[in-house]
């Protein structure tokens, strides 16, 4: 199996199940799990069995319609209480990343209008409903990854070296991921890059899954450790760095895997630019500044033994272990979005970037 051939998360229907790659398995083996119950999708995203904003987004939508399905109540209160409870529950697994809720709401949003809209206004009608939104969710994924790749193409040129954090790519994503989306369009168009990922302690994204899909899909591709990134941008082998981001704050502050502001800092050293590549469903504007962003705290054993065949620590020493951290807006060159390169001051062009969005019905492809 081609992991670039297989979506990262997509619905079964006969199975009434949501099927994922199993991203903890990876690179050593590729293997897909079937989730149906609500604890099985929470321990999927809290266990980065899934992971990668787009992709939790995307999972949470299609196990609600999955759990939904499960749901006997005829009468519209009692149904709907039911899937609240459900997708407040799937909400609480990973605080970060604002897809999530952005995909619970759409799912909550799309059965409340249903009922007011009064037609078939029955458990057959609201299921529909959940159905055909999820899969929109589902679809957009793959259409807002690809305008992505177009739009972030536009800033680099045929054989220039990227530097790229965690996984952003497709494995974080239905399909094309975010920051490695203009690698992957590029490529389409006859360009080829030179990419450089960095391992990604403590949880290793970059090198077991960047690394992985990238080689798998015949990029260019160089394992760094973490504290290299300075060590090759000062080489002159690195044109631009691609990120992708977990939520972006209203002025642009943006929340990533634990890193990028260092990766930020040391770009900005060597004065080569920062894009973060993110769809607008990661532009949260009801969060003002990234001080106002709940940054995860993980287990302490991801960095004293993990991935080590013993542990690499001292015992009892304290571990501080946030997932993300918070990259000034400052930092940044631009937001590239699935309706354009967004640029300073942030929230005046996320405002452009918004009308746009609602110009074109929120389809990016009535550009
Ligand atoms: O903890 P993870 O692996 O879910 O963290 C993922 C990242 O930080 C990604 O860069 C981000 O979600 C964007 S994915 C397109």
């Amino acid at each position: 199996m081609n992991i670039m051939e297989v979506d990262t998360v997509r619905l079964d229907e006969e199975k009434k199940a949501v099927i994922i790659i199993d991203q903890t398995k990876l690179p050593g083996r590729i293997e897909l799990l079937e989730l149906r119950q609500a604890e099985e999708i929470w321990r999927a995203i809290y266990l980065l069995q899934v992971r990668g904003a787009p992709a939790i987004g995307v999972c949470a939508a299609l196990g609600l319609y999955v759990l939904a399905e499960q749901i006997q109540e005829e009468d519209y209160e009692g149904f709907w209480f039911a899937l609240k409870k459900q997708s407040d529950y799937l909400n609480s697994s990973r605080p970060t990343a604002v897809n999530l809720s952005w995909a619970l709401e759409r799912m909550e949003h799309c059965l409340e209008i249903c009922h007011f809209n009064g037609e078939e206004d029955d458990r057959a009608g609201w299921l529909a409903c959940l159905h055909e939104e999820a899969l929109k969710i589902y679809a957009e994924d793959i259409a807002v990854c690809r305008r992505l790749g177009e739009y972030g193409m536009t800033l680099i040129r045929n054989g220039d070296g990227i530097l790229t954090h965690c996984n952003a790519g497709k494995l974080a994503a239905v399909r094309y991921g975010t920051a490695t989306a203009p690698i992957y369009v590029g490529m389409e168009a006859g360009n080829r890059y030179r990419v450089f990922c960095d391992e990604t302690r403590p949880l290793l994204q970059g090198a077991r899954l960047t690394a992985f899909e990238l080689q798998e899909a015949g990029v260019d591709t160089t394992l760094i450790c973490d504290n290299m990134s300075a060590s090759v941008m000062k080489q002159g082998w690195v044109d631009a760095v691609f990120v992708g981001c977990d939520r972006v704050a209203a002025n642009g502050d943006m929340a990533n895997k634990i890193g990028t502001s260092v990766l930020a800092a040391v770009a900005r050293q060597y004065g080569i630019p920062l894009y973060v590549v993110a769809p607008t469903s990661t532009i949260d504007v009801h969060t003002a500044t990234g001080d106002d962003i709940i940054i995860e705290q993980r287990p302490p054993e991801e960095v004293t033994e993990m991935w080590y065949s013993e542990r690499m620590a001292p015992e009892r020493v304290k571990v501080y272990n946030p997932a993300f951290d918070v990259t000034d807006h400052s930092l940044i060159a631009g937001v590239v979005t699935e309706y354009g390169i967004a640029g300073a001051p942030y929230t005046e062009s996320f405002r452009e970037i918004f009308t746009r969005k609602e110009a074109c019905g929120g389809n990016p492809d009535r550009q």
